[in-house]
């Protein structure tokens, strides 16, 4: 029976190592089945690194094949869609915490960690609430409202993406703050209350600003990278109690525009402002690929790899997480559908939650990356 460390109870990747050794054949028995191969996670905390997967909460309570493999690959859980405002906030005085519960339940009972996404986005939010955002309400509604959840998950949830897609240059608004209805209420500051929220009200979580569209040599998204960059030396600049800055990496298994270089030094610039990095919500969809599966999985692992060679050598990285553990379920079948109608594989494991060649690569990738010292 292997020792196992604190950590390791910590942070998930128990159950290979037990699995490892409950498979362990008897002296002058055959093996019944090779021994398996770690998971993400057991690879991540070698480097001091981890790896985790948004769930949805029908998943958790009806999968239960899908479910046996989280604790397996993950050390980390995030909800798809619990924390957000329409999942807790029925109507005005109600919190409804019940669905990001039984996520943060599941994960302690398995000794996973959790991040909660997100306290402030322009999406997924209950419709009284842009009626009820006054300039002279609205920011203690945003207050009130951080302070309550982060406070009930206070050291159950420990990271938390506290301001979600905050800019779009596109919108044409001042420092390319992205048009959304906490801009529009209550100006730029909603920012800096949502991050002061946060930290008052559990200062130990990770606060993260969360964002979409920097990973490639495209204009949009040089641009994107330009006025990301501003928006954290001038949040940094005015004491914002931010720490990190998440890199959703939707990632696009078609797209010829990734340089590495261009990758590495605008991880190189994030963290040159003293901020740590998240990879947030990684997939790599395909419906730019054609329909045979071997050559899909074939491009989708390569890019990822591409990617992650990029990001992991940076030392403020600390992790990985993808929208998903398997093909199961992904948001891209319903946003970003494939023309011919077969559904995309973005994600680490297949339908069958066998491992495929994008779980490979970020095996590979996590492999790869250097210890980090002293994050
Ligand atoms: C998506 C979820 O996957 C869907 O189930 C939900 O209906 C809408 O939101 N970027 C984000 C996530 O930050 O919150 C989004 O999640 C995917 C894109």
């Amino acid at each position: 029976m292997p020792l196992i460390s604190r950590r390791a109870l910590l942070s998930g990747c128990v159950a290979p190592l037990l699995g490892a050794a409950a498979a362990a054949p008897a002296p002058g028995t055959a093996p019944r089945s090779p021994p398996r191969e770690p998971g993400l996670n057991a690879r991540a905390l070698r480097k001091d690194l981890f790896y985790g997967a948004a769930l949805d909460t029908r998943i958790l309570r009806t999968d239960r094949t899908y479910m046996a493999q989280v604790p397996v690959e993950c050390g980390f859980v995030v909800g798809e869609y619990s924390f957000k405002w329409s999942e807790l906030r029925p109507e005005p005085d109600k919190y409804a915490f019940d669905h990001a519960e039984l996520l943060v339940g599941y994960a302690a009972r398995h000794g996973l960690r959790v991040r909660g996404h997100a306290l402030v986005w322009y999406q997924s939010n209950p419709d009284w609430l842009e009626p009820m955002l006054k300039p002279d309400t609205g920011e203690k509604l945003l207050a009130t409202h951080i302070r309550t959840t982060v406070g009930h998950f206070r050291k159950r949830v420990v990271h938390w993406d506290v301001v979600n897609e905050a800019i779009e240059p596109e919108d044409g608004k001042p420092n390319g703050l992205r048009d959304t209805l906490w801009l529009r209420a209550l100006g730029p500051s909603y920012i800096d209350t949502a991050f002061h929220s946060c930290a008052m009200a559990d200062p130990h979580a990770l606060r993260v600003l969360n964002d979409y569209g920097m990973e490639y040599a495209l204009p949009w998204q040089e641009r994107r990278r330009g006025v990301m960059l501003d928006l954290l030396a001038s949040l940094k600049a005015r004491n914002v109690p931010i720490q990190a800055l998440g890199l959703q990496a939707h990632l696009d298994g078609s797209e010829t525009h990734l340089d590495q270089k261009l990758v590495s030094k605008f991880c190189a610039d994030v963290a040159s402002l003293g901020l740590k990095i998240v990879i947030t919500e990684m997939d790599v969809r395909d419906n730019g690929l054609p329909a045979d599966i071997a050559v899909r999985d074939a491009a989708i692992a390569a890019h990822a790899r591409a990617y992650l060679d990029a990001v992991l050598p940076c030392p403020a990285v600390l992790g990985v997480v993808t929208w998903g553990l398997s093909d199961r379920r992904s948001w891209l079948d319903d946003q970003m559908p494939r023309a011919d109608k077969l559904p995309q594989r973005p994600l680490p494991l297949d339908t069958e939650m066998h491992r495929k060649p994008l779980w490979t690569a970020l095996a590979g990738a996590l492999d790869l990356a250097p210890v980090r010292r002293g994050s």
